[in-house]
């Protein structure tokens, strides 16, 4: 089944980035010059999703702005005779068919993403969390998109991680299945000792469930740190039926985090088609 819709899950405080996040989402944060949450949605366009559903909360209106269309800009911009930028901008706008819903109470990602429930309906979905940035040639969205078509099971992005890393992430019991895929059997979030860590396989940013996760979510108790965990459900679902893992090609860069904002700059900032070689040249000149 081809999947259409995708969640991004957009509405957390950003405890780790604060101050930046204190009154501008961090997923607006931006990478030179475009906010991260636009490097997500572009990865949805380009791996086929035609629906996106973006969670929301408080204080996160200038997301929904930023899709939006601007008029006084868009005619100051033909007024002044900047068609690139027009052309830009208005592109923004018509990436996907676009919606909101809020998540009123920050109660955790696997809360975030029941608040998904009737948009998705009866459906497979993709869901790219709104703080990780990945690049690369082909969209990680669309590799895993391709695995569940392949399997017709869920599927997750996984990334091997350091063992000081694991304890803040997830941990994955797996199988090699082909190529870059793994068969997942079970799973923990947050592995508090090397014992409970099944390998250093960890999920990151993304993934694609089965419409049953939402059935599971609704039952499952909360978790680590008092919040309702999607790892928690899909935990089940890794037991039941089994899961993919897929070993994605990409460069992910972590936008909830200081350094990851740091990395994601200067490296997106080289490579940038404007501003790139002067980058370079700064740099170089810094003679660290
Ligand atoms: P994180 O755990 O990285 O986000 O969730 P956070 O809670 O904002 O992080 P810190 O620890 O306080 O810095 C991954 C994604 O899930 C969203 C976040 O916005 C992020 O994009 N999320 C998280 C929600 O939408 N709702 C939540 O209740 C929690």
């Amino acid at each position: 089944m081809k999947i259409r819709k995708a969640v991004i899950p957009a509405a957390g405080l950003g405890t780790r980035v604060l101050p930046a996040s204190k009154a501008m989402p961090k997923e607006m944060l931006p990478i030179v010059d475009k906010p991260a949450i636009q490097y997500i949605v572009e990865e949805a366009a380009k791996s086929g999703i035609e629906e996106i559903l973006i969670i929301t909360s408080r204080g996160k209106t200038t997301v929904e702005d930023h899709f939006d269309r601007s008029p006084e800009l868009e005619e100051r911009l033909l007024k002044s005779g900047k068609q690139d930028v027009y052309d830009q901008m208005v592109s923004i706008s018509s990436l996907a068919n676009i919606c909101y819903v809020r998540q009123k109470e920050t109660k955790g990602l696997g809360h975030a993403i029941l608040c998904a429930k009737s948009f998705v309906g009866s459906e497979p979905f993709a869901v790219l969390y709104g703080d990780d940035v990945i690049i690369g040639e082909n969209p990680v969205c669309k590799q895993l998109c391709e695995a569940y078509e392949e399997h017709g099971l869920g599927v997750v992005g996984i990334k091997e991680v350091t063992p000081e890393q694991i304890k803040k992430y997830s941990s994955m019991k797996l199988s090699p299945l082909s190529g870059r895929q793994f068969m997942i059997t079970d799973m923990v979030e947050k592995p508090a000792t090397m014992e409970e860590t099944f390998s250093l396989y960890s999920i990151l940013g993304r993934c694609v469930l089965p419409p049953e996760i939402f059935g599971i979510l609704e039952r499952i108790p909360y978790g680590v740190g008092g919040e309702l965990q999607l790892t928690d459900a899909m935990k089940e679902l890794a037991r039941d039926k089994g899961m993919v893992g897929v070993d994605f090609e990409g460069r992910r860069y972590d936008m909830g985090s200081k350094l990851g904002i740091l990395e994601a700059i200067v490296e997106i900032g080289l490579g940038h088609p404007e501003v790139g070689e002067a980058f370079r040249a700064y740099l170089k000149g810094l003679s660290l």
